[in-house]
């Protein structure tokens, strides 16, 4: 698949079949999303995976899509270290295209995942239950496995409408 069509087909996926996904393959995961840019190459991303089926209950209950963060096989939780941080707008930036990075990878290895923000309500309570610092802020929450749904179309607005200035 070309580089296009991979970014093209990537869509969010909120159900999963209970087949496993290895620990290599979530460590590629997240390798793939410490290949994304970062300003002065600060690389402020944190990450806490979690597979266990207590914690991820505990998890559920934070966030109104419960049922997505305990049926997900994995959940990467992804953290900006504040500690390493020189541009709060700057480094968010970075850790939005190390999330990317990471979707994309899964969507070409044909797993699934969601990009999950909601549970961001409740990012003190996430951080404390995977023991990260006070200096870790929660960006978002990966839910992934292998995929129960088909990847649909997707719908975006029309280049016309996003584009409003070439000269
Ligand atoms: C910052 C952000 C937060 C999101 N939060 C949630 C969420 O809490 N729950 C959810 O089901 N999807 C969430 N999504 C996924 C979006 O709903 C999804 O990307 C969008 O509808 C486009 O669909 P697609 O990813 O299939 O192309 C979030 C996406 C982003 C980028």
């Amino acid at each position: 698949m070309d580089i296009f069509e991979l970014i093209r087909t990537r869509r969010s996926i909120r159900k999963f079949t209970g087949e496993a996904v290895p620990d290599d393959t979530i460590n590629t995961i997240i390798e793939a999303g410490m290949w994304a840019p970062s300003g002065l190459n600060n690389q402020p991303w944190r990450f806490a995976v979690v597979r266990d089926d207590r914690l991820k209950k505990e998890l559920s209950s934070l966030t109104h899509y419960a049922r997505i963060v305990s049926e997900a096989h994995a959940l990467i939780a992804v953290f900006l270290d504040n500690e390493a941080s020189y541009d709060r707008t700057k480094d968010a930036q970075a850790v939005g295209a190390c999330i990317q990075n990471m979707l994309l990878y899964i969507h070409a290895i044909d797993l699934g995942a969601v990009w999950l923000g909601e549970i961001l309500k409740k990012k003190d309570k996430v951080r404390e239950l995977v023991e990260g610092p006070e200096d870790y802020e929660l960006m978002a929450v990966i839910a992934l496995g292998h995929p129960a749904e088909k990847k649909g179309n997707g719908s975006r607005k029309k280049l016309d409408e996003t584009l409003f200035f070439r000269l």
